[in-house]
């Protein structure tokens, strides 16, 4: 059988592109943050209303972002270069590009430790510690394990070595073939914990949680929540998806693309809650927040319950393949911008790119320990009680993000030539009016609004 020659610069399918921004999408933000924050904010009303961020800023976004990763073909920095020189544009643009690379390094210095722990976890889980074990034992463990500088660094590590080694063999032996092996290896596991949590008799209870429309507990909070997690949820405005987007053959349209991205990124969020409320409910645990859900008050209900031992260790499992996914993408413009502007390997830009990277998280795996206490800018009052780690994602989630995700909208929307423009997303007429309304006007005020709220 003969098949069409894979250039070396280009995804070799649409699903090569589908799987690599769904792998990158599917995270840490789908696995706890989006469960949690739907369950406080009334259930199937913030589901609602979460689906309509994604359509106002989050779509628009990501469709955005791949046109001109496609168009300019290069790393962000150069992207964005050449697509503004074309026109005669102001050199600032090509701050888009830089603060992609930037934020996007920056994302992963402290992604990669939370992806350490999904490591460890694993191990942890599988050997039994949490078997029958108490809030306190389960606690004190994730305490002792955070007070472990040596420890955390291990993890952070081998998880920064991970990514490193499979970014580095390139978009088609490496990333390709791995989120070709991992996405569906994810979707599985995340299907076999669903049907874990229907035998534990609260099902419905998690079902309730998760899709209830309670409009009552609608508040401005929660509609800013939607709207920053729909931004973070895709993965958008830090240069990620247009490096990925900058290897899309150019025969595929962008808008169907990217919705069945969202989707899938939308629906996976949603089973993770279906797997995730019924266990904590059928222990009378506490539905609460970040970590703590995760490594805390999980551990505790599997420790607790028939065939927790497995399902226990399935899930990290899933957990470190969500994140590994993401942060191989989170990689991916320095690499891309290392090598092509430094004339480096694939290999040697993916290294000193991860180097970089690692060394970067020391900071946030000392700020679980030795720096813990230390809150270095805490002469400003907003960050008086942040540490490294609490800064970097600060600066990243509220600053870079939106603003890159700004920039990108009006870029797109207001200054992209729009000859070829509705061939490259596929769509025309109507539709492409309806589209360029939302892209010109209620994305970008959309973003402003929370980053505004979030400032404030
Ligand atoms: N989308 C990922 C998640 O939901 O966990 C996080 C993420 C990945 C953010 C890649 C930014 C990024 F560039």
């Amino acid at each position: 059988m003969s098949q069409a020659p894979i250039h070396p610069k280009l995804w070799s399918s649409r699903l090569a592109f589908i799987l690599a921004a769904t792998g990158s999408a599917v995270g840490l933000g789908n696995i706890w943050k989006f469960p949690y924050i739907t369950g406080e904010n009334g259930g199937g009303a913030f589901v609602l209303i979460y689906l309509l961020c994604i359509a106002i800023v989050g779509v628009p976004v990501l469709i955005a972002e791949i046109v001109v990763g496609r168009r300019g073909g290069k790393n962000p920095v150069a992207t964005m270069q050449e697509l503004t020189e074309q026109q005669g544009l102001s050199k600032a643009w090509r701050l888009v590009g830089w603060n992609g690379i930037a934020a996007s390094c920056l994302v992963l210095s402290f992604y990669a430790v939370i992806g350490g722990w999904s490591m460890a976890y694993i191990i942890k889980m599988a050997s039994g510690v949490f078997t029958s074990s108490t809030p306190e034992v389960t606690s004190s463990q994730f305490n002792n394990f955070l007070a472990s500088t040596g420890d955390i660094l291990l993890w952070h590590s081998i998880f920064m070595l991970l990514v490193i080694f499979i970014v580095a063999r390139g978009i088609h032996a490496g990333v390709e073939k791995a989120v070709k092996l991992l996405m569906p290896m994810l979707f599985v596991l995340l299907l076999v914990m669903v049907g874990y949590a229907m035998t534990t008799g609260k099902f419905t209870e998690g079902v309730k949680f998760l899709f209830y429309p309670d409009f009552s507990k609608i508040t401005t909070e929660g509609f800013l929540a939607a709207l920053g997690h729909a931004a973070f949820t895709l993965s958008i405005g830090i240069g990620v998806i247009m490096a990925y987007g900058s290897y899309l053959p150019k025969n595929i349209s962008i808008a169907r693309t990217a919705f069945s991205i969202a989707i899938l990124d939308t629906s996976m969020a949603l089973l993770a809650g279906l797997a995730i409320f019924p266990l904590v409910f059928a222990n009378n645990l506490e539905p609460s927040a970040g970590p703590g859900l995760i490594f805390v008050t999980l551990p505790l209900a599997f420790g607790n319950m028939t065939g927790g031992l497995l399902f226990g260790t399935a899930f990290f499992a899933l957990l470190f393949i969500a994140a590994l996914t993401s942060a191989m993408s989170m990689i991916e413009p320095v690499s891309e911008w290392l090598e092509e502007s430094k004339g480096l390997s694939r290999a040697k830009s993916t290294l000193l790119g991860g180097v970089v990277i690692w060394f970067i998280g020391l900071g946030s795996v000392l700020s679980f320990n030795l720096w813990s206490q230390a809150y270095p800018l805490s002469f400003i009052s907003i960050f008086e009680k942040k540490t490294f780690f609490d800064l970097v994602d600060f600066f990243v989630s509220n600053l870079m993000m939106p603003l890159g995700g700004l920039a990108i909208a009006i870029f797109a929307g207001w200054y992209l030539p729009r000859k070829g423009l509705p061939e490259d997303l596929g769509l025309f007429n109507l539709p492409f009016k309806i589209f360029m309304f939302v892209l010109r006007y209620l994305t970008p005020l959309g973003i402003l609004v929370v980053f505004l709220y979030n400032l404030i």
